[in-house]
């Protein structure tokens, strides 16, 4: 075992394929040419390790999100803003009712860390997770390298809106951010402000679409405006949704172009609620109760309309704020 400068990250010696294994807490992982293999007292767990490095690149890039981010119907976490939850077979009926199923707790920093550690090692030269499959390169073989720099990319936050002089840029060729190959027929002007005498250092616009047909990654949901806890948190998706997203708050999603198709699931047993597909222009609000996977044939921009408030996951429990956000 040795320690890093993070702190308490279980890291071992390289083994044969050249990568380390992991502890956390009496979770043991480890990875080999195609797969991560995870145990804990009870069981253990394998997972293709394309899937496994996508789902633990978002779950460090959102910092655990919101709620639930299951890794598959076994593997996953739960975000406690604070403490996270590590479990395996937690939200799932067949280890439940088998009583297999394991959950830990820990500090935030402590997990964060040792998953910070495990997708840099475990990432190979030329493969980038929040990559659509076809844009990047094999995950698969033995250690080679590695893409600190794509695992570490910086996450979209504004802090009132992209384009506000101070805040996050507008996305251009010079600073690196071309039009991406499916979205060669979005219009690219930028909209213009007639702004009353006196105001013309207040009023601020800019083409969204424009905007995210230059976003190089997928499933990255990037914050672009606020106001107050309302978040806009647009998106460019193509293939799986790498985590099947287990809410802890009502989600509003707006298709801005193409299509996707949604599963959803109970958040606790994972049985089957729903096939949603959205085309563009359609509107859904995904209650608190479910977990979703999304499915995007072809590149598409998605806005998820998230609201930030702390109190809600409580509230929610509590039976004061409702599960489903509207009634038929
Ligand atoms: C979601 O779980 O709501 C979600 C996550 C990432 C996306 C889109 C939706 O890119
Ligand atoms: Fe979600």
């Amino acid at each position: 075992m040795t320690t890093t400068e993070a702190g308490a990250v279980g890291a071992g010696e390289r083994n044969k394929f050249g990568y380390r294994p992991f502890d956390l807490g009496e979770l043991h992982f480890w990875r080999d040419e195609f797969f991560v293999h995870i145990s804990w007292p009870t069981g253990g767990h394998v997972m293709s390790i394309d899937d496994f490095l996508r789902a633990l690149q978002r779950d460090v890039a959102w910092d655990f999100f919101y709620g639930i981010v299951n890794f598959d119907e076994v593997i996953g976490t739960v975000n406690h803003y604070g403490t996270v939850d590590l479990f395996a077979g937690r939200f799932n009926d067949a280890y439940r009712k088998a009583e297999l199923d394991h959950l830990e707790n820990f500090e935030t920093p402590l997990i964060r860390e040792t998953f910070k550690s495990i997708l840099d090692d475990w990432t190979n030269d030329g493969f980038d997770p929040f990559a659509s499959p076809v844009e990047t390169g094999s995950p698969f073989g033995d250690k080679s390298g590695n893409n600190t720099e794509a695992v570490t990319r910086r996450r979209v936050t504004a802090r009132r809106m992209v384009g506000v002089p101070g805040d996050e840029e507008l996305r251009s060729d010079e600073n690196g951010h071309p039009i991406n190959r499916m979205f060669a027929d979005v219009p690219q002007d930028e909209p213009e402000i007639e702004a009353e005498p006196g105001f013309e250092g207040e009023v601020c616009a800019y083409n969204l679409f424009k905007y995210l047909s230059r976003s190089p990654v997928t499933w990255n949901p990037s914050v672009v405006s606020v106001c107050k806890e309302s978040l806009y948190c647009p998106t460019t998706e193509e293939y799986i949704l790498p985590i099947i997203h287990g809410n802890d708050r009502v989600e509003w999603f707006v298709q801005l172009s193409d299509q996707i198709e949604w599963k959803v699931e109970d958040r606790d047993t994972g049985a089957l609620r729903a096939r949603v597909i959205m085309k563009a222009g359609d509107v859904a609000a995904m209650p608190s109760d479910i977990r979703h996977q999304g499915y995007s044939p072809k590149r598409s921009m998605l806005l998820v309309w998230e609201n930030a408030s702390p109190e809600l996951p409580r509230l929610i429990e509590a039976g004061k704020a409702p599960t489903n956000p509207v009634d038929f």
